[in-house]
């Protein structure tokens, strides 16, 4: 908590440095004497005692803070905002180095002013410089505006604030570039006057070649310097991670199937990054966001009590004991998981109280009913019922399984999924028909292995719809679950009822067919009615499922490979 504070405090203060810097810069649009002057009032408050405390302080401590970081991380895999603020804030004190020694370091050995005219000519006339200068402009505003923009986008007034604050974002630092330009060639005429020269350099001058050396040498020693500290830290992040390494590991299961082994230490998020698992993580794993939320199912007993920083996030959501933000839990058993956001997910999931933390996007849905579940209580033990329904469902969820779909509810004899939460709708509706191709194949193969269990062979109704839906966590506080509600939702509904109607397998709306690619023109068509809806919805009714695998384009060839 403490360490997230002084890196966003100092963070601020550097930023408010920057920007007042760079307005100095934008006032070389109109001439040299007005930069400096603005230079002259902006030096009374950085080169005060106390501005220069915070401006060096929170330089030095932002930096040591974001070594710490590298550090401690257990991987470098991030998301590539992150990556990107990181390499550019990396890339700072290299490409600053020069500068300040040039200035404060300057001023402080030597004993003159530094003034705009000197900096200016020195910058623009030096041939790396006048390169690395608006290079350093632009690295500095890309990690102070990334850095910001993270921070921030999960308030909720910052949406409003978005296209002001994007056009000073683009304009200051083009404003600040051309200031230069146009203060470097007024540089121009001024060195063809060789007084002027000699009063620009005055101060330089006047000091010893035995200071001036010590200055120039001094940027070579700083350079080698923070290359040390940071091959320093890499190695002993590379000595941490080998220690680590030999002590025991745990696993965590994910709803996808896969089982992913961590090493303790690691939290939930690290893991899933490392195993290359999509998760929310908006604010990219500053305990801000809740995004990454889990629902923790086996382990929740033996993990170590939320810290103060993961609780207070925890508290504003109001989440149930059993969620935890995967990017501060660190288990230390093997724990089963259900992320209870999209990965996909943008800011807008941040902080949504209620039952529904929901958000509108296209999914293609699906429902899967088995026909004539009463029918098989009759005559049966409930033992033998309950046997044969979990066979059903096991099957059911290898099947959403090997083909992307996400469970979204249970029904006592049927289920919901959801498709394309993550890969987009088009994937989605592929993905969806791919999935009832393989249900409707593995229910045949559950129909031959039951055998003599079955009077007669279990048979089910699928529905296939898609369009806009609000997806989010709902249901009771204690087990949410990542699920969706709206029109096109029901109409997913009512296509699986119509499976009956047509005595047929398998109801896919025209829309979901379109939009997965795929013709089924050859296909009975029919106009269903739906409950609430004016307009019919097109659909095609298909006995056996099994005839439109030909058809679907398999773009993901690795999403039914569990099915093979
Ligand atoms: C074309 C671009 C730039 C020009 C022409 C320029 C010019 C100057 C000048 C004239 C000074 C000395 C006077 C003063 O203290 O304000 C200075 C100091 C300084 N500049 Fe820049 N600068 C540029 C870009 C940057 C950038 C991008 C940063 C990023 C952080 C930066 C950081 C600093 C710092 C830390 C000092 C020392 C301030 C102090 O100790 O009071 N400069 N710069
Ligand atoms: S990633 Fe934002 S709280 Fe965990």
């Amino acid at each position: 908590m403490f360490e997230r504070r002084l890196r966003s405090w100092t963070g601020l203060v550097l930023a408010v440095y920057v920007i007042s810097h760079l307005a100095n810069h934008t006032l070389g649009l109109l001439s040299l004497d007005m930069m400096e002057w603005f230079r002259r009032l902006n030096a009374s408050l950085w080169q005060h005692p106390v501005g220069t405390v915070a401006l060096y302080g929170s330089l030095l401590t932002h930096f040591l803070l974001a070594l710490w970081s590298l550090y401690r991380r257990r991987t470098l895999r991030m998301p590539l905002w992150e990556t990107t603020q990181f390499a550019l804030g990396l890339l700072l004190p290299f490409l600053l180095a020069a500068h300040v020694i040039g200035t404060r370091i300057n001023q402080i050995l030597l004993g003159f002013d530094v003034t705009y005219p000197y900096v200016v000519t020195i910058l623009w006339n030096d041939p790396r410089y006048s390169i690395q200068q608006p290079l350093l402009v632009l690295v500095v505003w890309g990690h102070l505006t990334v850095g910001l923009h993270f921070w921030l986008r999960i308030k909720s007034w910052y949406e409003r604030l978005v296209p002001y604050l994007y056009g000073l974002a683009v304009l200051l630092p083009a404003l600040a570039l051309l200031g230069f330009v146009r203060a470097g060639l007024e540089t121009d005429e001024l060195i063809t006057d060789p007084d002027t020269v000699r009063a620009i350099f005055a101060g330089w001058n006047a000091a010893t070649p035995e200071q001036q050396a010590l200055i120039i040498g001094l940027e070579a020693k700083v350079l080698a310097s923070l290359v040390l500290v940071l091959v320093g830290v890499l190695v002993a992040r590379q000595i941490r991670q080998l220690l680590r390494d030999r002590h025991s590991s745990y696993r965590i299961s994910h709803p996808s199937g896969q089982v992913v082994s961590a090493p303790i230490g690691q939290t939930i998020l690290e893991a899933m990054r490392a195993a290359g698992i999509p998760h929310a993580s908006v604010c990219g794993g500053r305990a801000r966001c809740t995004t990454c939320r889990v629902r923790v199912g086996d382990g929740i007993d033996d993990l170590a009590k939320p810290s103060a920083l993961e609780s207070v996030a925890l508290r504003r959501i109001g989440a149930a004991p059993n969620v935890r933000l995967a990017c501060q839990t660190r288990p230390r058993q093997d724990v089963s998981i259900t992320p209870l956001v999209p990965a996909r997910a943008d800011a807008r999931a941040a902080y949504r109280r209620g039952g529904v933390q929901g958000y509108e996007q296209q999914v293609a849905t699906m429902f899967i009913d088995l026909r004539g579940s009463t029918k098989l209580g009759e005559e049966r033990f409930p033992y033998d019922v309950v046997f044969i329904l979990n066979q059903f469902f096991a099957e059911m969820a290898a099947s959403l399984q090997a083909t992307r779909g996400h469970y979204a509810q249970f029904s006592g004899d049927g289920l919901m999924a959801l498709y394309g939460l993550e890969s987009g709708i088009e994937d989605g509706c592929r993905d969806a028909l791919k999935g009832a191709v393989d249900m409707n194949r593995r229910l045949t193969a559950l129909n031959e292995r039951l055998g003599v269990e079955l009077r007669e062979p279990l048979r089910i109704g699928i529905g296939i719809h898609c369009g806009e839906a609000i997806v989010g966590t709902m249901g009771p506080p204690s087990s949410p679950n990542l699920s969706a509600i709206g029109d096109n939702i029901n109409i997913a509904a009512r296509l699986e009822a119509l499976t009956k109607d047509y005595d047929c397998t398998l109801v896919v709306s025209a829309v979901a067919a379109q939009c997965a690619g795929v013709d089924l023109s050859r296909f009975p068509a029919h106009q269903a009615r739906v409950r609430g809806r004016d307009e019919p919805v097109d659909v095609y009714a298909i006995s056996d499922p099994a005839e439109i695998s030909g058809d679907i384009v398999d773009r993901h060839p690795t999403a039914m490979k569990d099915s093979q």
